[in-house]
């Protein structure tokens, strides 16, 4: 077992003394300290056993014998920066390459989804000679100062919004401005954006890029309707610009049929640049942006040589490279789609049963549960999802809530979670519920 250097109480106190408190922890009313995972499960300083459904970037599992054992090794051997030879950067970058379409080709590695998107925002804005950044509401693309920027989940409690920052409407369908019931919502999003785009033109200013994430979580668990990756991209390009897919939460074959969520758009459509992290090192800071011969030659053109200290190291290429073997070995992919499946479709009988459950969406290992007072009104069960959340950790399995008013319940757990994992889920859920609308029954009985 584990052992503790300090007592739990002396390490949450040495932790509000010396570590910044903007820095929160889960579960801050009643902290938990974790002292070793494996696979999906925590264990905490007394061995009490957690499932875990919200680490997606454990990707293949928390402390995977084989990504440790690759790590180790590399350790062991060399570890240098990018300026000398090595094998390990361009043989993962090759991997790379065979998931992605052809027409993305050239790989830098950096060290944080954020250092990525930010490196993203200098290729566009290289390319393209142009500024303006269109991004969606509620995005969130990284800590970086460029990145709060162009990041509204943060910016409208910050500084605000920048002239050259446009923000076009989540295509949420469940809760934005266009619904299920639209008859072709793909087309009325994308054509909000093309409209942004026109007024951001009639100002004088230009688009330099379309920064999106292939399924935006922290707007909620949103499934971007179909089509309209496609019709961004055709307006984003026609003014100049570059569409940017930000695939650091889902990257990697998180949404089971495709290694990339943007490929869940079709075969024909490409983004101009990709950015990936989290799951990409298992744990391990590695990091990439992925983008066409065209973009890279503009970016090396400017003269200015980049030099990223940590990204790409041996060390780094040889987890990334385990991680990929793992994905493939374990058929990691087929397991998201099997379990998330069936996930799926637990929850959408849970929809049936429990009013406040307003929908259910996702694909593969990436789904929300979006919870409502009222389904006619949809008006967020906020209050009611932190209950959920809590009661769940009581049950030992850590849940999270997302979106813009914290009402969807996320999942995200580390692609071995299993058909007993999924039902054990779905059958606390239920039991929470149950209890949850007994109790209000009987508080309405008495008022
Ligand atoms: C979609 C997305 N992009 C970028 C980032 C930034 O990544 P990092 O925290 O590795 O800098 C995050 C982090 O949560 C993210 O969710």
């Amino acid at each position: 077992m584990a052992s503790e250097l300090y007592q739990k109480g002396k390490t949450l106190e040495m932790r509000k003394t010396f570590i910044g408190q903007s820095c929160r922890l889960f579960f801050s009313d009643d902290p938990v300290k974790i002292l070793r995972a494996r696979g999906q499960y925590l264990y905490d300083e007394n061995g009490t056993e957690y499932l875990d459904c919200i680490s997606n970037v454990q990707h293949v599992g928390h402390c995977h014998p084989a990504v440790t054992q690759a790590a180790s090794s590399q350790m062991a051997l060399l570890n240098t920066n990018t300026r000398f030879l090595h094998d390990n950067i361009v043989t993962y970058a090759a991997r790379l390459s065979a998931t992605l379409p052809d027409k993305i080709s050239v790989f830098y590695f950096v060290n944080s989804g954020s250092e990525a998107n930010d490196l993203a925002l200098r290729l566009a804005r290289q390319y393209t000679q142009n500024e303006d950044i269109v991004v969606l509401e509620h995005a969130y693309h990284g800590h970086l100062t460029s990145l709060i920027d162009i990041s509204p989940y943060k910016f409208k409690k910050l500084g605000g919004q920048k002239e050259w920052v446009h923000v076009a409407p989540l295509p949420d369908t469940y809760r934005g401005i266009y619904k299920e019931d639209h008859p072709n919502p793909s087309q009325a999003y994308a054509d909000s954006v093309k409209s942004l785009i026109d007024q951001v033109q009639s100002k004088g200013r230009k688009v330099a890029a379309f920064f999106a994430e292939s399924l935006p979580s922290v707007g909620g668990q949103i499934i971007l309707p179909r089509g309209y990756c496609t019709k961004v991209a055709e307006y984003v390009r026609a003014a100049g610009g570059l569409y940017v897919a930000d695939e650091v939460q889902t990257g990697f074959g998180r949404v089971g049929s495709h290694f990339w969520a943007f490929q869940l758009e079709g075969e024909d459509f490409c983004p101009d640049i990709v950015t990936m992290g989290k799951p990409m090192g298992n744990g391990h800071p590695l990091a990439c942006v992925a983008t066409t011969q065209d973009v890279a030659a503009a970016f090396t053109d400017n003269g200015v040589e980049y030099f990223n200290t940590f990204g790409g190291n041996p060390v780094s290429c040889a987890v990334g490279l385990a991680v990929l073997d793992v994905i493939e070995k374990e058929d990691l992919r087929g397991n998201a789609t099997r379990v998330g499946g069936h996930l799926m479709e637990l929850l959408i009988q849970l929809q049936k049963k429990h009013p406040i459950i307003g929908e259910v969406r996702g694909v593969g290992l990436f789904l929300g549960i979006e919870m409502v007072k009222d389904r006619g009104e949809r008006s967020p069960a906020t209050q009611e999802a932190a209950h959920l959340v809590k009661k769940m950790k009581d049950e030992r399995i850590f849940v999270s809530t997302d979106g813009p008013w914290e009402n969807v319940i996320k999942f995200k757990p580390p692609m071995c979670f299993s058909m007993e994992d999924a039902e054990r889920v779905a059958r606390t859920i239920d039991t929470i519920l149950t209890e949850l609308s007994m109790e209000e029954n009987q508080q309405a009985f008495k008022q």
